[in-house]
This record gives structure tokens, sequence and C-alpha cells, in this order.
């Protein structure tokens, strides 16, 4: 890396050094020498049936529950545009991942921004809009390292939800895609532990094996489904089976775990990387959550600053950011920093973060925190 070289910290994705290619290939062979006359065909709209089953089994669920489609964004899309009619409102996190909100709000949705906690959503605030008579028709969470804020849901946050969706009748619908990527300390419960005919688990091998494959998934409940699978049906009459079906050979063959623990050794020293960068950079300018895995560390500098300026400064000092605005439903964010650390070597990291430290709007800020 030379010292001029544009350091981004925008888009979570994983690093091509993750990419599990040769075992691909080998997976791909053989899915193809295997099922090839299933997986060149149009196909059942729910995917591919063993990947189906092993996420079943995994989920605890039926295999009749489970959809596989083009990505998890799309089932999110599709479930949208099922369930929402015009003006009827959505919660997310606030700030949330941006493009869950824009799909909501496409479908037609009123999204309200829960005010994200150290620990998940406000709960006092969610109650008294819920006691208050506001019925939303869905809850859409991130509850592991949550993108944009790296933030994790407290069980019992998880629970409540789950109980005021089972009281409420609304769908809570929890996105799962950086759960298995923890890098110290133990999982937590899901929300479809507490209350599986209400909740909505998504999950995907994006940040597992590799966006490209497009391969992820929706476990529901069994009412919501068969429509689902409709709606994919008629949206786009089958995902790849053929993706589908080199994710199933890869697990099959007992690489999935050896592999994750490949992702863990290579982003946890980023993580760490980011975290010793912020404590040593920003202690009097902002806040930050300490996540203990996933894909990101969201920055809430103190004091005011207008995003325009922020963007603006970042890349005259040679970093790009995305617009923490987007990440917040109801207005706000232009001092909410995403910093994506998975794409970037240690170095870069502790580069960029210095970088991000010494421009003139938050130098200014700092000097008179110190005050
Ligand atoms: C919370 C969350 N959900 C969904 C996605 C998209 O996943 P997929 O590639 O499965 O569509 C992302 C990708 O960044 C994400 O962060």
């Amino acid at each position: 890396m030379t010292s001029l070289s544009i350091i981004p910290f925008t888009r979570g994705v994983p690093p091509a050094e993750s990419f599990p290619k040769a075992k691909l290939a080998e997976c791909a062979t053989a899915v193809l020498m295997e099922y090839g006359d299933e997986v060149l065909q149009y196909a059942a709209a729910q995917g591919f049936r063993p990947l189906r089953a092993h996420i079943a089994a995994e989920a605890g669920a039926h295999e009749d529950q489970v959809i596989v489609g083009q990505g998890s964004l799309q089932l999110l899309d599709l479930l949208a545009r099922m369930m929402i009619r015009p003006g009827d409102v959505a919660y997310t996190e606030e700030p949330s991942y941006d493009r869950a909100i824009t799909v909501l709000r496409r479908a037609g949705a009123r999204v309200v921004g829960i005010p994200l906690q150290d620990d998940g959503p406000d709960m006092q605030v969610v109650e008294e809009r819920l006691q208050n008579g506001e019925r939303p028709v869905l809850f859409y969470l991130v509850p592991d390292f949550q993108n944009p804020s790296g933030s994790v849901m407290a069980a019992w946050k998880r629970q409540r939800v789950a109980e005021l969706a089972r009281e409420y009748q609304f769908w809570a619908v929890e996105d799962l895609p950086y759960r298995r990527l923890r890098y110290r300390g133990t999982d937590l419960p899901t929300l479809r532990d507490f209350a599986p005919e209400r909740v909505v688990q998504m999950s995907s091998y994006s940040k597992l094996i590799s966006p490209g494959l497009r391969v992820g998934y929706a476990v529901l409940p069994f009412d919501l489904a068969g429509p689902l699978a409709k709606m994919a049906e008629d949206t786009y009459i089958n995902a790849s089976y053929l993706n589908q079906a080199v994710v199933y050979e890869f697990i099959r063959r007992g690489w999935l775990e050896p592999h994750l623990e490949y992702l863990r050794t290579l982003y946890r020293p980023r993580l760490e990387a980011m975290l010793d960068a912020l404590e040593e950079h920003f202690v009097n300018q902002a806040t930050w959550q300490r996540p203990d895995g996933g894909f990101f560390v969201g920055l809430y500098l103190n004091g005011s600053v207008r995003a325009e300026d922020l963007l603006r400064q970042a890349s005259e000092v040679g970093i790009r950011l995305t617009d923490g605005r987007g990440f917040f439903a109801n207005g706000g964010g232009d001092g909410f920093i995403r910093l994506p650390f998975c794409a970037l070597t240690p170095e870069e990291i502790r580069e960029g973060i210095r970088r991000l430290a010494s421009i003139p709007l938050l130098s200014m800020s700092a000097e008179v925190a110190e005050e």
C-alpha cells in the first residue's frame, strides 16, 4: 500500500482472499456430474431440496418452511411486497441496514426507526408506540453484529420483541448474515427460538462463502412459506440451483466449518486493529460499539457535523466513507460513520483511522472536547 492510495470504508464486502475458489471449482464439477440434469433445468421456487433440508435441520424447522433465494435481500424484497400495503408501518432499528430501509419503503411502508442502544433497540420506545395503538406489519432487525453499527441485541430484548410480536400480531424479521462470524464470546438465542410462529429468520451464504453465488434463505412460519414461494415463482421462476447445489456440496464435504474458522482468523485481527485505532484516535471525539464479530464498527461523532462536509474532507485525506444518513429512516445520521473492517488489512485500517482523525472537522471537535 502506498501512502497515497485511497482507503475505502464504504460497503461491507468480503475480501478476495476469503473466497475458497479451488474448493468451489471442485464442488461445481461434482454437482454438475451428479445432479446436472436437475440443476441445469427450471425448478421449484423453494430451492434445491438437499440445501433446504440442511437449513431446516440447523434451524429446527420443517423443510417446507425454508425458501432459498437469490441472496437474502431479494427474499426480503418479496416478503415486503407480500406483507406491506401502502402506508403500513414497518419498524427498523435506527440506524439500520440501508438497503433494507429502501426495500421496505419501495413496498409502500412508512418506516419508523427505533433508536438503537448499545444492546439493541430501545424497548421503551417500542412498548410505548405499540401501547399507543401503532401496529407495525413487521419489525426488521439485525440482532447479531448489526449492519451498520456492529451492535448485538441483548437476549432479554430478543425475547421481549418475540413476545410483543405474538401479542400485537406483527412479524419479527431477524436478519442474521453475520451471526456465524463471531470472533469472541458465545452465541445468544435467536428471536425465532422464542416465537417461531411470528418470526421470519433470514440469512445468507454471502458472507460465509461468497456473495457472488447469491445464495440466501428465509425460514418462515408455515402460513408465509407458500405465498412467498409463489411470489418468488412469479418473479424469477427459481433462483440458481447450480449455485445452491455448489453451496450444499461445500457443506456436505465438511468444508464450511473449517472455512468459517479460517474467516474468523482472518477477520479477528482486523477487528482488533479497528478497535485499537479508534481507542487511539477517537476517545474524545466519538462513541462506538466494541463488537465481538461481524464486518462493522459504527462510529457516532460527538457534536454536530454536516454529512456533505464530512464526506468531502474524508476524500481529501484519501479515505472514502458511506453517507451515514442512509442508515437512518427518520432523518439524522450526519455524524454517523460505518467502518467496515473485513476487506482491509490491519495496516490499512490503522492508516485509514489515522487519516479520518486528521480531517479538519474532527480535529477541531477534538480540540474543543479537550478544552
Ligand atoms: C444485514 C444484511 N442483510 C442482507 C444483506 C444482503 O445479503 P445477500 O447477499 O444475501 O442478499 C446484507 C449485505 O450486506 C446485510 O448486511
